[in-house]
């Protein structure tokens, strides 16, 4: 058997330390469980009932920690967050808490790597247990290692499988489970072949909610980054595969940039999901809940943020987590306007210096504000 822990190669953001290159200490920072499973519409924000939402922050491993999820709640109200991938092998016979997330995260989904429908479901049921609000089942990732353990973008090619997994999870959650998936996947990239998969899986699982990558991936050739870059965008195939699954609640990702870019979308499908520009240019989220949910709600703050994320730092930094750790997600929120760069430079200089704390990060900000 193949276990996905602890590998760091793999780079899962539960198990690898950006920092030091080296598996990190899982942080044992325990979130609340729900006490009533039956009760999981009942989503505390002000959006009220969970719905599948019209915008969405990607999973990326590394990268949507729940450091990073924490700090993009605070700029959303009501962006649906994903959690990184986190493997079957990691949640099963991991020793770490993978699946901590802070209560003010929801809406939360977690995204699960693996293959196995029995593993699968087991870790939906925890994770339904631990109050997630969605899983996501990964079909779209292209990694080698990934691969190896035949899930990822490589489930493309099993239909039946995908199937069998999402009405494992189903059969023990009432959380909705939803799939993430390419176009295709090498040769296999005409438009029949993808229909057939969504109708294998649809058929075969009454799963009714996917993200769609819009562009295929290779499954050798090509490193993960490269495969989020150079197969085409086919933004009109996942606009088609709306109108012929009509019934599906269908959201985009891939290279959206912009809100104006993400309601021209939502113009022919039911949500958008932004991923790298999310995270490198996070005051783009300061806008969604007023451009994409209600027209009266406030546009964020961003300097009233980073001061919002003070009290969370703190109590992070007493529970012993390093500054560097939360810091690093939040070194382009002021992207484009004067005393950014002073503002990245003095956080990427002193957040990893032993013993750094709120200082670091309050004469950042006031490296931005004195240019206000
Ligand atoms: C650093 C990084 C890590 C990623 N990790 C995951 C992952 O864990 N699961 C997944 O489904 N996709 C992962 N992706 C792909 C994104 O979810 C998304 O599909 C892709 O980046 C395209 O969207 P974008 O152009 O808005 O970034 C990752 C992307 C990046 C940049």
């Amino acid at each position: 058997m193949i276990l996905f822990y602890p590998d760091p190669n793999i780079r899962s953001g539960v198990l690898y330390d950006s920092f030091s290159n080296s598996p990190k200490q899982p942080e044992m920072h325990e979130n609340k469980q729900t006490k009533n499973t039956c009760e999981f519409t009942e989503i505390p924000s002000e959006s009220g009932k969970f719905k599948p939402s019209r915008f969405s922050v990607a999973p990326m491993l590394d990268w949507t920690d729940r450091h990073c999820r924490y700090f993009h709640r605070l700029l959303s109200k009501e962006a649906l967050l994903y959690t990184e991938m986190v493997t079957t092998g990691a949640i099963i016979h991991g020793k770490g808490n993978y699946l901590a997330y802070n209560e003010q995260e929801h809406p939360l989904a977690l995204q699960l790597g693996g293959s196995e429908p029995q593993a699968l479901a087991q870790c939906a049921k925890i994770a339904q247990e631990r109050g997630y609000d969605e899983i996501n089942l990964n079909v779209g990732c292209p990694s080698d290692r990934v691969q190896n353990g035949r899930f990822g973008a490589c489930l493309m090619g099993d239909a039946t499988l995908v199937a069998d997994c999402v009405k494992a999870m189903q059969d023990v959650v009432d959380i909705p489970v939803t799939v993430k998936t390419r176009i295709g996947i090498d040769e296999q990239d005409s438009y029949a072949f993808l229909c057939d998969f969504i109708d294998i899986v649809v058929q075969n699982s009454a799963c009714d909610n996917f993200v769609i990558h819009a562009r295929k991936a290779w499954l050798s050739g090509l490193s993960p980054k490269e495969n989020r870059e150079i197969p085409p965008l086919d933004y009109p195939r996942v606009y088609q595969l709306k109108k012929d699954f009509p019934q599906l609640t269908l959201s985009i990702n891939g290279g959206i940039k912009t809100l104006e870019e993400a309601k021209q979308h939502l113009q022919y499908v039911d949500g958008v999901m932004v991923g790298r520009e999310a995270y490198q240019n996070p005051s783009i989220l300061a806008h969604v809940d007023r451009e994409l949910f209600d027209e009266n709600a406030q546009v964020t703050n961003t300097v009233d943020v980073i001061k919002a994320l003070y009290p969370y730092i703190e109590q992070e930094l007493s529970n012993g987590t390093y500054l560097g750790h939360i810091t690093r997600h939040i070194l382009g929120i002021f992207q484009g306007i004067p005393g950014a760069r002073q503002w990245r430079r003095h956080l990427s200089e002193n957040a990893h210096k032993p013993g750094s704390d709120i200082m670091v990060v309050e004469k950042a900000l006031g490296m931005v504000t004195e240019r206000m």
